[in-house]
């Protein structure tokens, strides 16, 4: 048999009514496993995808910002819509180094497998970007993906901002904290089950669905930043983002296709002060 009548085959096995693969999951799989898959591997594969595992623990990757990154079940698959956090950042980035003529701290919470703190280095060499995570197993996946791409980032393991040295103050922390529930999905494409395949510290908040937001927010303060946050809300609803606003001393609600972002400061320090006070801003 050849390549392709074994893969025709399998799509007529895998795509039709009852088996509930769909053309684009099965063309996806395909596609990830070269011109001459090894059409036993490719089976289980297809089969995995077919009891629900999402297709990018099934493939191994994902791609974000024309990117490929490393996946598997001990981390959380990036939602596209988080391209909009990076452009944010990435433009508040570029605007320090033009304006103060350094670079910037960047600080990402719960980096994950890195996409998103990689994607910040890659596209901003300059800025020294820093990824924390709560969870090792992550910090081991993001490690691997900065090495493949050449991403010299500083990761580590920490429960919000504690595993930072004292002295660093970061010019911007952002980050996509685990938010919502089982009914605040952005498309159907990403059920609830697709969530929660996801590690559970990664995908759903404790203390409510913007229990952790308001957890970094209320850290930051106590730190006494005047960085500027980037904080991914997902399709929060308004009386949920009003909560978090409250808490802050400036906010902007920066709102996308599908999602928003809170762009806000705990502090109204002037930056130039604290950047006089606080020689060990560069690390
Ligand atoms: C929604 S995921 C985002 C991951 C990654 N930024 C991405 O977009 O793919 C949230 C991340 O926050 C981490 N996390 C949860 N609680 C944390 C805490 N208290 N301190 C640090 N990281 C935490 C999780 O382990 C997870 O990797």
């Amino acid at each position: 048999m050849t390549d392709s009548e074994g893969i025709q085959q399998l799509r007529q096995e895998f795509v039709t009514v009852e088996n509930g693969l769909s053309t684009e999951d099965f063309d996806f799989i395909v596609a990830a496993n070269g011109d001459h898959p090894d059409l036993h591997r490719l089976r289980r594969l297809l089969r995995r995808r077919q009891l629900g595992e999402p297709r990018e623990y099934v493939v191994g990757f994902q791609q974000f910002r024309g990117r490929r990154f490393a996946v598997d079940k001990r981390v959380y698959i990036t939602d596209p819509e988080l391209t909009h956090l990076v452009d944010a950042v990435t433009a508040r980035a570029r605007e320090i180094l033009e304006t103060e003529k350094r670079p910037p701290v960047i600080v990402e919470f719960g980096v994950g497998c890195g996409s998103l703190a990689i994607s910040v280095k890659k596209e901003v060499p300059k800025a020294r970007v820093i990824g924390l995570d709560l969870d090792g197993d992550a910090i081991v996946v993001a490690r691997d993906n900065a090495n493949h791409h050449h991403a010299d980032i500083w990761l580590m393991e920490s429960d919000l901002f504690s595993g930072l040295p004292t002295e660093l103050v970061p010019d911007i922390v952002f980050g996509d904290p685990p938010w919502g529930d089982d009914d605040s999905i952005y498309d159907d494409d990403r059920p609830a089950s697709h969530y929660h395949a996801m590690p559970p510290l990664s995908a759903f908040p404790t203390g409510g669905i913007t229990g952790l937001h308001e957890a970094i927010l209320k850290d930051i303060a106590k730190r006494g930043w005047g960085c500027d946050i980037f904080l991914n809300l997902g399709i929060l609803k308004a009386a949920d983002r009003d909560r978090l606003t409250a808490m802050t001393a400036t906010s902007e609600i920066l709102s996308f296709d599908k999602a928003s972002v809170l762009l806000c400061m705990m502090s109204k320090l002037p930056k130039v002060d604290q950047i006089a006070s606080t020689p060990s801003r560069s690390y």
